[in-house]
């Protein structure tokens, strides 16, 4: 069996498949792309039937474009599913990759909105982030544990090139290619942890290891202060990009001065956190019926969420809305 074949294999959470194919379903291009990107094995599944139809997509959005929601939405629903009291090897990898893979790409955003990219680079970097990873969930699922969770990335990297003459990298970076993923996606993703990444491989790899640091594993401070310098972010950009993401001394969340939220995502979140519904607050604003909605989906994905519950928990997590009305 392919590695590509074996990648399939991991299960996704049922009501995550159902999230996804309700969202397709509905018509609604944004909704899809945001509880797509939510998981890395369905938006492997998306890139993998796009590039099998000829589309070498660099993004999502360019797999939903090129091949539409009824082939992506029977790609899907092929992936096998697990529940909550199922939980073994594979659900838990899948699981962590979910995780690892949505923290990557909230931070992805946040440095995407500091440099100021393109739309159409900020989704295929957001792609990217998402994906990053594949290649290490497919070795552990091969051997069955992550024998270098206590590394640094770098460490990680050389003891598997040892152990294997490939590293997970370049590993999800070839499954890709394999299945007809984009050069740009697949590029990003393969030299996530090279020596000296370029374009949107150093993006990944700097939100990479801030989520990294985040989440209280080994980092080398040297080696993100390097890569802030490789993809132009300046020292207070980065500084601002840490403190938006970690516990302050105090316990407290400080709240971060680069927002990835514009005005409006900003106010519709806080407006959900209020419990006041988008058409309220589209009328006290005089917005379009689907203005408040859009703007509401975007903030989903630039923090890294699915619904309008998990939105609200992780925008007020990172300080980016009050949930008092005329609080900031
Ligand atoms: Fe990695
Ligand atoms: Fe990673």
């Amino acid at each position: 069996m392919s590695d590509g074949e074996r990648l399939e294999w991991l299960p996704v959470l049922s009501e995550v498949r159902e999230l996804c194919l309700e969202a397709l379903a509905s018509g609604d291009s944004e909704r899809a792309l945001v509880a797509i990107q939510a998981n890395p094995v369905v938006a492997f599944a998306c890139i993998s039937t796009a590039g099998r139809a000829g589309v070498r997509p660099e993004s999502l959005r360019a797999a939903l474009e090129g091949c539409g929601q009824a082939a992506l939405s029977r790609a899907i629903a092929q992936q096998p599913t697990f529940s909550l009291g199922t939980i073994g090897r594979l659900q838990s990898i899948s699981l962590a990759q979910r995780h690892h893979g949505r923290a990557t790409a909230r931070l992805g955003a946040v440095i995407a909105e500091a440099l100021g990219l393109a739309c159409e680079r900020r989704e295929a970097l957001a792609t990217a982030c998402v994906l990053h990873d594949f290649g290490r969930a497919l070795m552990m699922a091969r051997s069955g544990a992550d024998a270098y969770e206590h590394c640094t990335p770098e460490r990680r990297v050389q003891l598997e090139s040892e152990a294997h003459r490939y590293d997970h990298a370049q590993l999800g970076g070839l499954v890709l290619r394999r299945v007809g993923a984009g050069p740009g996606l697949c590029q990003a993703v393969a030299d996530h942890h090279a020596e000296e990444p370029e374009g949107l491989a150093a993006i990944v790899s700097m939100a990479d290891m801030c989520v990294h640091l985040e989440q209280g594993r080994p980092v080398r401070m040297e080696a993100i202060h390097r890569r802030a310098e490789d993809i132009g972010l300046g020292y207070s950009a980065l500084a601002l990009l840490l403190a938006g993401g970690f516990q302050g001394p105090s316990g407290a969340m400080p709240t971060p001065t680069i927002s990835p939220l514009s005005g409006r995502e900003q106010l519709a979140l806080e407006a959900a956190a209020q419990g006041r519904s988008y058409a309220e607050l589209g009328r006290e604003h005089g917005l379009a019926a689907t203005t408040v909605p859009a703007h509401a989906r975007s903030a989903y994905a630039k923090v890294g969420a699915a619904t309008r519950e998990e939105a609200v928990v992780a925008a007020s997590r990172l300080g980016l809305i009050s949930t008092q009305t005329g609080e900031r």
